[in-house]
């Protein structure tokens, strides 16, 4: 009798300790759209509210009034009322080789790479240097409020396995790939067809789906793939159907006429990746700044998805997103830094430039649209709206504190919001790490604000 009594209190208390009840002001979106006008529809704000969370899941979210009374009296309540509780923030678009080259001044893209990119990504050929750089660059996700990001390694495999490593460590959900490239780079960053081809394969078997990590399948763009080696990703796609896929298109104009002089038999650049299996669902092109019609179409026929990177596009001179053509042609489209062309890892800050993306084209994009593609419309895009970008039970517990007030200017504007919607676009126009004061990844807290 006493034994069992034993066993029953066990599991009370491993049951109570499992268990994590947040409070405050929540705002997510309830499900997937396909037209933003079905964005504020969406839209669930809760003013004080409670999300429970066991074992890394999100178990209970809603009222507080309505779920306080499933708290265990041993159960901490981590109260962060006057602060508000937005889902992981996703990066569809990021290169963690680049951390260390943000900010270098002077030349658009094919320059850009030759110059500068190039020799900061021979450098994660040392894996040491890629272990130090992997901490950094997860850290820096961590304190922008970044709790998932579809990223590129360098050429060598290493810089995956360093990556993976670091973010397996706190169990984040990481999507990765090592960047194959045979040609038109220096000599010390090419890996040949074969290779690059048993490199993946071998990352694959490492990491893929290992916790919450998946592998993208990663030439860098077609004028460093040839024919041949661009056959290879087309394999490792047959082989792994369940795999991710993320390159880059149509960024900037010289890069296109050269895809064009590269590939002549090719119907334009998008033809290229898809002549080789390489578009359809779980494939992420970033930019398509300058996409021609049928490019559209053959995106959104074969539901690809974008990732729009305005502070890389402004900076490099790469051109303006039409994003509302995105929504008419029903293309998938997330966020992305694109740091070392983009300048910040914070989501804020490139919902801030997107919005002025927008402001050239006549499109002043809302503060629900954004904070949408930053979260589930991201998580679309990615393909894992199933599993994180809002806070609906059963999804995995990956979300972010703001802090809507973390400095004198944003206080100042703030007391003059009055709507809800002010108040996020406020965030978003003057907000940056500063008002990321916790990051839960797996529903842990895997970064706290000084
Ligand atoms: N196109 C090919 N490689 C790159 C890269 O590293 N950054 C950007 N922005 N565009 C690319
Ligand atoms: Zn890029």
């Amino acid at each position: 009798m006493k034994k069992k009594q034993n066993i029953t209190q066990e599991f009370t208390m491993s049951a109570e300790q499992t268990l994590k009840a947040v409070r405050g002001s929540f705002i997510d979106f309830t499900r997937v759209v396909e037209n933003p006008v079905g964005i504020a529809p969406a839209l669930r704000f809760i003013e004080d509210g409670l999300l429970l969370i066991r074992h890394g899941k999100i178990e209970w979210f809603g009222e507080w009034e309505a779920g306080k009374q499933q708290i265990p009296a041993a159960v901490r309540v981590r109260d962060y009322r006057g602060k508000l509780v937005v889902p992981g923030f996703v990066d569809t678009h990021i290169h963690y080789p680049q951390s260390e080259m943000v900010g270098a001044y002077g030349e658009q893209l094919l320059d850009w790479l030759n110059k500068y990119t190039f020799p900061a990504e021979r450098r994660y050929e040392d894996l040491e240097y890629a272990r130090e750089m992997s901490a950094f660059f997860i850290k820096q996700l961590l304190r922008n409020g970044t709790t998932t990001a579809l990223v590129f390694g360098s050429v060598h495999p290493q810089s995956v396995d360093a990556l993976f490593e670091a973010a397996s460590q706190i169990n984040m959900r990481l999507i990765a790939g090592k960047v194959m490239m045979d040609r038109n780079a220096p000599e010390y960053l090419l890996d040949d067809p074969q290779r690059s081809y048993e490199e993946s394969k071998a990352l694959i078997a490492r990491w893929h789906k290992k916790q919450r990590l998946l592998y993208a399948i990663t030439p860098r763009f077609a004028p460093t793939s040839s024919p041949e080696q661009m056959a290879m990703a087309q394999r490792l796609r047959e082989e792994y159907p369940d795999t991710w896929f993320q390159t880059h298109l149509s960024e900037n104009k010289d890069e296109i006429a050269w895809v064009k002089a590269l590939y002549p038999e090719h119907d334009g650049y998008l033809d290229v990746y898809h002549q080789y299996g390489l578009t359809g669902q779980r494939c992420v092109f970033a930019h398509c700044v300058h996409l021609e019609e049928n490019e559209w179409d053959r995106l959104s026929e074969t539901g690809s998805s974008i990732a729009f990177c305005p502070t890389s596009n402004l900076y490099l001179g790469s051109g303006l997103f039409n994003l509302p053509k995105a929504w008419h042609k029903k293309v998938k489209v997330g966020m992305g830094t694109d740091i070392g062309a983009g300048t910040t890892f914070n989501m804020l800050q490139t919902l801030n430039e997107a919005y002025k993306v927008g402001q050239l084209q006549g499109y002043p994009l809302s503060a629900y649209e954004a904070f949408y593609l930053a979260t589930l419309g991201g998580a679309r895009a990615l393909g894992l709206d199933d599993l994180i970008g809002n806070l609906t039970s059963g999804k995995e517990a990956d979300f972010v504190v703001l802090d809507p007030i973390s400095t004198p200017l944003q206080q100042l504007r703030y007391d003059n919001s009055v709507t809800l919607f002010d108040k996020l676009f406020v965030m978003m126009t003057l907000g940056d790490d500063r008002a990321i004061y916790r990051t839960y990844v797996d529903g842990r807290v895997a970064y706290e604000r000084a």
